[in-house]
């Protein structure tokens, strides 16, 4: 049967939300997608590109209804818009700490708090959360982050159990490091101290390493079609090289994994 299903990406203007559109329109969904500022950016031909911000009750609920307008119905959610935040954690000023919550944890609520009641309607529904692997590995002088990924996670988990009733799926992937824009774009705590320049300095070139030889985004696209094709979706993906680590984390001693992690973001040097 053809696939008509409708799907809504939200920060579809690079990195998974544009692969994650690309390789849905090639299996015949409807794909709509969301940016701050679509005419911005170039976009996919045939993604419906609508003006949102999630950190706003505002441009969600016009965003969402300017959606249901033209097509009626929503079938798939994908929540994925947004950024990084490095600092140390005392540098990290509160209000910087907020606004990452904001959009990584509180971006996602709002769009699903936006959509569940057309879901409900339907009495079917599907919602993908893009939270990180750095939810369940520490990822030092990016805290905020972690903890706004976390949250996600620990939110996408109670869900489920709420909404299966009333024909509502939800899933959550935890990607690993990925070449997209997400280091470009990445924010940074204003205040600094001293005492931290060194290990901040090598922990965060490290973390832009990592971004740069990333993998190829298209895998968590990939990951995202498996969710939605799938009828009995899992609960959890954990995607990329550093999916390993997940399991390890849970199998190893912890002074082999705090040693391995203190390796890799180079504090000891
Ligand atoms: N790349 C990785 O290694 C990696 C690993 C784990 C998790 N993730 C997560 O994957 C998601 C996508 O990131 P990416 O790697 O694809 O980065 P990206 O290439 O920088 O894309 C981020 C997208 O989020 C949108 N966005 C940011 N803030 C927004 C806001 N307030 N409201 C609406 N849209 C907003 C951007 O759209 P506009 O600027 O056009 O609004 C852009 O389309 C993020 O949640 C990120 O935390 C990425």
């Amino acid at each position: 049967m053809a696939e008509s299903r409708v799907v809504l990406i939200t920060g579809a203007s690079s990195g998974f939300g544009r692969e994650t559109a690309r390789i849905l329109l090639g299996r015949g969904f409807k794909v709509y997608g969301t940016s701050r500022n679509p005419s911005a950016k170039p976009q996919e031909p045939d993604v419906g590109m609508i003006a949102l911000d999630v950190d706003s009750d505002n441009s969600i609920q016009s965003g969402v209804k300017e959606l249901l307008e033209e097509t009626g119905r929503l079938d798939v959610l994908v929540n994925n818009a947004g950024y990084v935040l490095t600092g140390g954690a005392e540098e990290t000023s509160i209000a910087e700490a907020k606004a990452q919550f904001e959009t990584d944890f509180f971006g996602h609520v709002r769009m699903t708090k936006a959509v569940l009641p057309t879901m409900r309607k339907q009495g079917s529904g599907q919602i993908v959360n893009i939270s990180s692997i750095a939810a369940i590995l520490p990822v030092p002088f990016e805290g905020y982050y972690a903890a706004a990924k976390a949250a996600l996670l620990a939110w996408s988990e109670a869900l489920p159990h709420e909404v299966k009733s009333l024909g509502i799926k939800v899933s959550v992937v935890e990607p690993g490091f990925f070449k997209t824009n997400l280091g470009h774009t990445r924010k940074i705590a204003k205040y600094t101290i001293r005492d931290y320049d060194e290990l901040r300095r090598r922990a965060i070139a490290t973390l832009d390493d990592d971004f740069e030889n990333g993998a190829d985004p298209r895998l968590v696209g990939e990951t995202v079609l498996r969710i939605i094709a799938s009828k009995n979706p899992k609960h959890e993906y954990a995607v990329g090289r550093e999916r390993r680590y997940k399991t390890l984390k849970h199998l190893m001693p912890q002074s082999i994994i705090e040693n391995g992690v203190r390796r890799h973001w180079k504090l000891d040097r």
